[in-house]
């Protein structure tokens, strides 16, 4: 049987600042859900949040971008914002960028990520959502999964993985994509995916049959609306077991707490915190960024499940290594490397503060200018 998981996400406001979603608008969203079941558009649907997003996990047999699967969705984010509003929560319906709906929801605000395979007998799921950074924030667990065997023996050990993985990157500045063979490519592959602005893993595919491993949302909200307007919190899904990552290697790639861009005001790097939906909120300077582990099997296009697999003392080393660095981060204040280059940052006051300094500024004839490191995009400084 042909089935489609489909997770979608959006920020449709938070209570307390930007730190947690509001359970009036997650009830919402789930009355929504509940219809769209009713009437048979989707089989079956998990609601949850990591810090400030609202996140649908939808299961059905209608493909990727289906219509009313995702009028499913924008509906329910229309319906959470409402309540939202109602109760005055920062920020109501920020990631929703249009008024009307139409077609589908690429390019209008929500993260997307929809999975769709010919289901195996048992075809176990694993679906990881982050708060407080972006869609890069996953290049470092996908290659330590599909790509490093020190991560994932299967590599070595399973013979159905021994010929690798096909990964597809996205630049997401050019609107390109570049299919790259694991292990032969590697070295091209991360040249590119070290650049987690840039360069996000898409697609992951098993190159034995061509069998889809993984998807990433892949929007950028400060790309599409061309000034920043909301954070790119991304989800992915990664298909697991016999000839994919085994759960235990998906999450081990998370047992580092390796640093991502985002956190607070989306213009800091910080160690990604794997937690359980518990302590899915950002808190501490807005964060450490979070992230949430789902299991699922999905079976004749329902869901059974989750377990919520962060929610383990397996990982507290992890957590207590994510809040040392959280200390050790903090205490460079606003400082690089824990600023944000300016290029990423979601607050560009570097040319406010430039052009107020403009008249005060003295040349300086022994100082041979170079071109400006912050004039463009495409000068290296992602
Ligand atoms: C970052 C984020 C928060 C906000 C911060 C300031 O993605 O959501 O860190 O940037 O709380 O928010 P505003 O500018 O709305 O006061
Ligand atoms: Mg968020």
């Amino acid at each position: 049987m042909r089935s489609t998981v489909s997770v979608i996400k959006a920020d449709i406001g938070s209570l307390a600042g930007h730190h947690v979603v509001h359970p009036d608008t997650m009830a919402a969203a789930n009355r929504v859900l509940a219809d769209a079941k009713r009437q048979g558009i989707i089989l079956d649907y998990y609601i949850t949040n990591v810090g400030d997003d609202l996140e649908l996990i939808m299961s059905h047999t209608r493909g990727e971008l289906d219509t009313k699967v995702h009028e499913t969705a924008w509906s329910a984010f229309k319906e959470a914002t409402k309540v939202s509003k109602e109760l005055g929560l920062y920020a109501a319906g920020q990631d929703l960028l249009s008024d009307t709906f139409s077609g589908n929801l690429k390019g209008m605000g929500p993260g997307i990520a929809e999975l769709e395979v010919e289901e195996r007998p048992s075809e176990p799921i694993a679906i990881f959502m982050a708060d407080k950074t972006e869609p890069g924030a996953f290049n470092f667990p996908l290659y330590k999964m599909f790509c490093d065997p020190f991560n994932t023996p299967g590599l070595v050990i399973d013979p159905t993985m021994n010929e690798g993985f096909k990964l597809e990157v996205l630049d997401v500045y050019e609107g390109q994509s570049v299919l790259l063979n694991s292990p032969e490519e590697i070295y091209y592959l991360l040249g590119l995916i070290g650049t987690m602005a840039r360069y996000v893993i898409r697609r992951v595919y098993r190159k034995a049959d061509n069998m889809i491993g993984s998807v990433t949302s892949i929007e950028r909200l400060n790309l599409i609306a061309g000034k920043y307007v909301g954070k790119d919190d991304p989800v992915l899904i990664v298909r697991l077991q016999h000839g994919f990552p085994a759960l235990g290697e998906a999450l081990e790639a998370f047992s580092f707490p390796y640093l991502v861009p985002g956190w607070m005001r989306g213009s800091h790097y910080g160690p990604l915190m794997p937690v359980s939906q518990r302590d899915a909120k950002a808190t501490r300077f807005d964060g450490p960024p979070r992230l949430i582990g789902l299991g699922f099997n999905l079976k004749n296009g329902k869901l059974t499940g989750p377990s919520d697999l962060f929610d383990d003392p397996a990982f507290d080393e992890t957590r207590r290594v994510a809040a040392i660095m959280t200390d050790y981060m903090r205490r460079h204040g606003p400082f690089m490397p824990h600023r944000l280059e300016p290029t990423e940052m979601e607050y560009t006051t570097l040319p406010t503060i430039i052009e107020k300094l403009k008249d005060r500024f003295k040349k300086e004839d022994s100082v041979k200018a170079k071109p400006s490191v912050y004039a463009s995009k495409d000068q290296g400084m992602d």
